[in-house]
């Protein structure tokens, strides 16, 4: 097992989950039997997560350009997200997870969001680990939804009242810290379209793992990563010492 510095753990990991499609096709199998796997991939880095003390886990589900797929394929991930939020809301309610998303939910089928809404509420008060789900997201969106949000609710007199703070405010992620770590599975080494505003200063982290084979090894050889990074905010090395 890899030594963990478990005072130096990322408080916030955002992971884009990729490489379902190419994981199947490579065993001859369909691109869901991809997605369904992922599943536990995601059932597995959670309870890593929690157990190494990570507050916040992001996962990017589902994109806004992920709607120009086959339609059956969207399709089944719908029907898999359902099925997973639906099988797995006790057990996470249980072990203290408090569920939240990121993206247009409003652009979900009508079954998908409302088992979204339910697991939301009945996990909101719980403090263990918050897992968020990106789903129909896009960062762009984002940001152009937050200064059309300013423009109605804050109704800035000077231009100097918009400021990176109240932008970050009407973000959708506006309770989220910003990730510490962010994770790209299958070898892509590009953002697409994610949180473009928060990984400011976020560390990269490229696996070629794909996302059906991720467990918590690949996790923690991740925040080894991070760990041995010198994070400079700008400054030189010497200043940060
Ligand atoms: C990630 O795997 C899951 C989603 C984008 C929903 P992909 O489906 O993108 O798999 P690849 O990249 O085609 O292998
Ligand atoms: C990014 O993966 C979106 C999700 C993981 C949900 P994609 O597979 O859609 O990204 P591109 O198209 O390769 O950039
Ligand atoms: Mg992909």
């Amino acid at each position: 097992m890899l030594s963990l510095d478990l005072l130096n753990i990322p408080n916030h990991i955002a992971i884009i989950m990729d490489g379902n499609g190419r994981w199947a096709k490579a065993q001859g199998k369909d691109r869901l039997f991809g997605h369904a796997s992922g599943v536990e991939s995601v059932r597995d880095t959670l309870k890593a997560a929690k157990e190494l003390g990570v507050k916040f886990l992001t996962l990017y589900a589902f994109s806004t350009e992920n709607w120009s797929r086959p339609q059956m394929e969207i399709d089944g991930l719908m029907d898999l997200l359902i099925n997973a939020i639906t099988s797995e809301l006790d057990s996470l309610d249980n072990n203290g997870v408090r569920l939240m998303t990121i993206g247009e939910i409003d652009g979900l089928p009508e079954n998908c969001k409302q088992s979204m809404i339910q697991a939301i509420e009945k996990t909101k008060e719980n403090t263990g680990i918050t897992l968020v789900l990106a789903l129909n997201y896009s960062a762009r969106i984002e940001i152009t939804k937050a200064v059309q949000s300013i423009l109605l609710h804050e109704k800035p007199a000077n231009e100097e009242d918009i400021t990176p703070e109240l932008i970050s405010r009407h973000l959708f992620t506006k309770n989220i810290p910003d990730p510490e770590l962010l994770i790209r599975t299958s070898g892509e080494n590009r953002v697409s379209n994610f949180m473009l505003w928060q990984i400011a200063y976020t560390e990269l982290h490229f696996t070629s793992v794909c996302w059906p084979d991720f467990r918590k090894d690949h996790l923690v050889v991740a925040i080894q990563d991070y760990q041995n990074r010198e994070r400079r905010f700008g400054k030189t090395s010497e200043q940060i010492q």
